[in-house]
This record gives structure tokens, sequence and C-alpha cells, in this order.
């Protein structure tokens, strides 16, 4: 069975709480099962992980790379900001999916700028917790 890891980057442990306009209601633990359950009928295993630390972000990419056979990122407000995660992405050369709760291309403008875009198959955004499933379902065509 394949293996993705799905990590998730800075306050999005506060999902739920933290803006919930633009974020919605559901907590991260909701993400996960939701995941958990998206996962189970695609054939795939899914390592979920949640950091606010950069470091241990591209760690865990590194990770992945002897681990895993694909990663589904929501770097939060990385994806503005850290070159350290996109060569991270890069270097691993796993098939891997840049994703957002928000449509971060209507927002302010520092969010339409993404560092990682360019070194992932694809990415999607808008669609809430439902751009996790939606991106296992792409991941899950990426590997076969
Ligand atoms: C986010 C969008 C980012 O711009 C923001 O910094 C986040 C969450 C999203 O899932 O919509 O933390 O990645």
């Amino acid at each position: 069975m394949s293996l993705v890891f799905v990590i998730n980057g800075p306050n999005l442990n506060l999902l739920g709480t933290r803006e919930p306009d633009v974020y919605g209601h559901e907590t991260l633990e909701d993400v996960e099962a939701l995941c958990r359950d998206r996962a189970r009928d695609l054939d795939l295993e899914v390592d979920f992980r949640q950091s606010n630390h950069e470091g241990v972000l591209v760690d865990w990419i590194h990770e992945a790379r002897t681990l895993a056979d694909g990663i589904i990122i929501n770097a939060g407000a990385y994806t503005h900001t850290s070159i350290a995660l996109r060569d991270a992405l890069k270097g691993v050369g796993l098939p891997a999916i840049e994703i957002h709760l928000s449509n971060t291309h209507a927002r302010e403008p520092f969010r339409h700028r993404s560092y990682l875009a360019p070194v992932v198959n694809g990415v999607i955004a808008g669609f809430g917790i439902n751009s996790y499933a939606l991106a296992l379902i792409a991941m899950s065509e990426l590997i076969d």
C-alpha cells in the first residue's frame, strides 16, 4: 500500500477557532479524520503531521524521501516565504501537491506568491477541508 505524508505547517493546529470565516469550523483532528476516511477508499496510507517550525517541516520532507510515495503539504504562511521548503521538496523529488483551505489568490497580494508551486505537481486551493480530499484523489493518480 502506498504511503502519503500529509504535512501541515504553522497555525493549522488552531483550525476551528482561527478565523473561522476564512478557514471554517472544522478542527485539524476533523481534517485528519477526513484524510483517513478518503485514504481508506483510495487504498492509501496516510501519515498526518503538523508543526509550527520550518526546520521540522524540512526534516519531515527529508524523512518522506525514504518512507513515503508522495507528499501533500499545506505549508501555511511558509508557502509565501520559504525557500528552504521549496528546496526540500525539489531535493526529495517525490510526487507533491501544495494545498490550501482558502483561495489564496482571492486574498491579500502577499498570499498570491508561492515558493512551492513551481516545484510541486500541482496546487489545490479554496475548497476548505475538501482540498485535502481532492489532493488525496490527485495523489493516488500520480502514484499509480
Ligand atoms: C493557508 C493559506 C496561507 O496563506 C495561510 O498563511 C495559512 C493557511 C490555507 O490553508 O488557506 O496559514 O495555507
